[in-house]
């Protein structure tokens, strides 16, 4: 989703601006812009499309110490040049940069601002009008600063340049991330640390209605109502080359083949003094002492809360809901007396996840968040972290984080299980070791994909049990990398309604990893079989049968989703390449979705 940054310092602007913006791509969006100050002005650049495009029409021989960038990802109004950021006032003395939603900017443009014609159709126009109109009120910058962001319902994350203060920008939060990276006579902000790393791993975080008076040595941090807050920086534990793409001709590849390393990773790193895998004994005494826990997550996130709440049910015999975000906000379910909400996020900013997590932790709810981001808005807020130690995931399409988000489940499940009869530690090893054979079987999913959904409109995921869940994720991966319609179905569920739209040579793709319905699967592919449809069995060693597409090495039946969800990335992969879509920027899409 949208992303910010802004440089005050000694060196060009323009440049660590834009390398700023190029380090944001991964997070989706469909304009950019800069703007730098000098003593000559503010001077605005901005594009549709891509940052590329923006750097073709960056003037160079503009030279600028202080500066603001922008990627924007349409919320209101149509991504073109005149949407996209920074906005100005009608004066141009005031230049922003805004992330987030604004809710009540129409009733604010009625009360303040009748008279000012606005040039663009987005609500990040209406701030930087009221910054303007409070100043010609007679108020200071920062004094008019503060005050419109008082007015402001919604979410913001926001850098404001002055014509007539040099050599400051002024920063503020709200709902959106936005932090505050230290350097030795320079300062930045940025929306995501990876952004700014090449030039500080010194960072501030900030809170909800702050605001930063940023100037190249200094940094003032103050609350709405003027209060000044010290805040020491942290370093960002990110290693530059955990976000380069190195000799990988996508993210999305590069992080499917980080999974098996991943997977053992996370087991190293939940593992205590005696080298069993576990938990910290807060985090396993919160979980023991609720009746029954929420899980609440989106989309890939999502899919994995299904398939932890089976872990958590089947191993530890603690009930579990599994929730879409989106919905249990304002559709809340009749709560059990005494529940604990588990956020699962990879980025850890969700909005539609933190919605629920502002209202639960208001009635008095506690939450644990397992996210990839720890220092992210979910897990900052939330009374306990775990983290996925998966290491950054730059493609829109989550991979390596799904396989993390189980595997931090499974061990937490585990580690609050009276009794167990298996070995976690020595199944996790031998399914890393699996997703590491299907990764290795890679071109056989390159030529299956060719065969099955090189030209298709559509295609099915069909599974059950962890199956079907699964399933979900496969069709979601492929659709929102190849833009091919897919559904992932209940295999038995088909034949009430759906199998209506099996034809001659629709792809069916069809796991058959779990013993006890390995059969039932089976008899669901031949009945779509008789009306035309092109299978593509994924079985698992030991239920394997002759014309099987693929069968992946066996693992423990809990722990198969590791292995098989592989298999259903590489298809969407390979699907996506064929079709010529741009697989780590798919269209529409952002990484990290920071507005309800
Ligand atoms: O950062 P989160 O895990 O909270 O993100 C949730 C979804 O937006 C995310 O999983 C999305 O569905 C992915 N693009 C799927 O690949």
């Amino acid at each position: 989703m949208c992303g910010i940054v802004g440089y005050i310092g000694q060196l060009d602007a323009k440049e660590v601006l834009l390398k700023g913006l190029e380090k944001l791509e991964y997070r989706g969006y469909d304009s950019a812009g800069i703007a730098v100050r000098n003593a000559d002005g503010i001077h605005v650049f901005k594009e549709k499309g891509r940052i590329a495009d923006l750097r073709q029409v960056v003037d160079s021989s503009v030279v600028a110490s202080t500066g603001i960038g922008h990627t924007r990802w349409a919320t209101h109004g149509v991504p073109n040049y005149v949407n996209a950021h920074p906005h100005q006032s009608t004066s141009a003395r005031f230049t922003i940069v805004h992330n987030g939603v604004i809710e009540n900017y129409h009733l604010l443009q009625e009360e303040y601002l009748p008279h000012v014609e606005m040039q663009s159709d987005t609500d990040t126009e209406v701030i930087v009008q009221l910054v303007e109109h409070f100043s010609n009120e007679g108020m200071a910058t920062e004094e008019a600063f503060r005050h419109t962001l008082s007015l402001l319902e919604g979410s913001y994350a926001i850098g404001l340049l002055d014509t007539q203060t040099d050599d400051t920008i002024f920063v503020a939060k709200k709902n959106s991330p936005l932090l505050v990276g230290v350097g030795a006579e320079f300062n930045v902000i940025a929306s995501d640390a990876m952004a700014m790393l090449s030039v500080t791993d010194q960072f501030i975080e900030l809170h909800d209605k702050e605001i930063v008076i940023a100037k190249a040595d200094s940094i003032q941090i103050k609350k709405l109502d003027g209060t000044k807050v010290e805040r020491a920086p942290y370093t960002a534990e990110l290693d530059l080359s955990d976000i380069e793409k190195g000799t990988y001709p996508h993210y999305m590849l590069k992080e499917m083949d980080e999974q098996p390393a991943v997977v053992r990773r996370i087991t190293q790193q939940y593992e205590d003094a005696a080298g069993n895998v576990t938990i910290s004994e807060d985090i396993a005494t919160a979980i023991k002492e609720a009746d029954r826990l929420y899980i609440i997550a989106a989309g890939t996130s999502y899919h994995a809360g299904l398939i932890g709440k089976q872990y958590f049910e089947k191993i530890a015999k603690i009930p579990v809901e599994v929730h879409i975000s989106s919905e249990f906000g304002y559709n809340m379910p009749l709560l059990s007396k005494n529940p604990l909400f588990v956020f699962i996020s990879q980025s850890g900013e969700t909005a539609d996840s933190r919605q629920v997590l502002v209202k639960i932790k208001e009635m008095g709810y506690k939450a644990l968040t397992i996210t990839n981001v720890p220092g992210s808005t979910l897990s900052r807020e939330a009374n306990y972290t775990l983290p996925l130690y998966a290491g950054p995931e730059i493609a829109v399409a989550s991979t390596k984080a799904y396989v993390a988000q189980i595997t931090v489940l499974a061990i937490t499940a585990y580690a609050v299980a009276e009794a167990t009869d298996f070995d976690l530690k020595k199944e996790l090893s031998i399914a890393a070791n699996a997703i590491q054979t299907v990764i290795d079987h890679k071109e056989e999913f390159q030529a299956l994909t060719e065969q099955f959904l090189a030209t298709t409109r559509n295609a099915f995921f069909i599974g059950r049990g962890m199956d079907y869940f699964v399933s979900m994720e496969g069709a979601l991966k492929l659709k929102e990398i190849s833009y091919i319609q897919a559904e992932g179905f209940a295999g038995g569920e088909l034949k009430h309604g759906t199998i209506a739209l099996i034809e001659d040579g629709t792809p069916v793709i069809a796991l058959a990893t779990q013993k006890d319905v390995a059969l039932n699967i089976r008899g669901n592919v031949k009945e779509v079989v008789a009306r035309g449809a092109n299978p593509c069995i994924i079985s698992m060693e030991g239920m394997e049968e002759a014309g099987d597409a693929f069968t992946i090495p066996h693992v423990y039946p809990l722990l198969a989703p590791l292995a098989s969800v592989v298999t259903v990335q590489l298809i969407s992969y390979y699907a996506a390449l064929y079709r010529g879509c741009d697989v780590d920027k798919p269209r529409n899409l952002a990484k990290s979705v920071t507005v309800e």
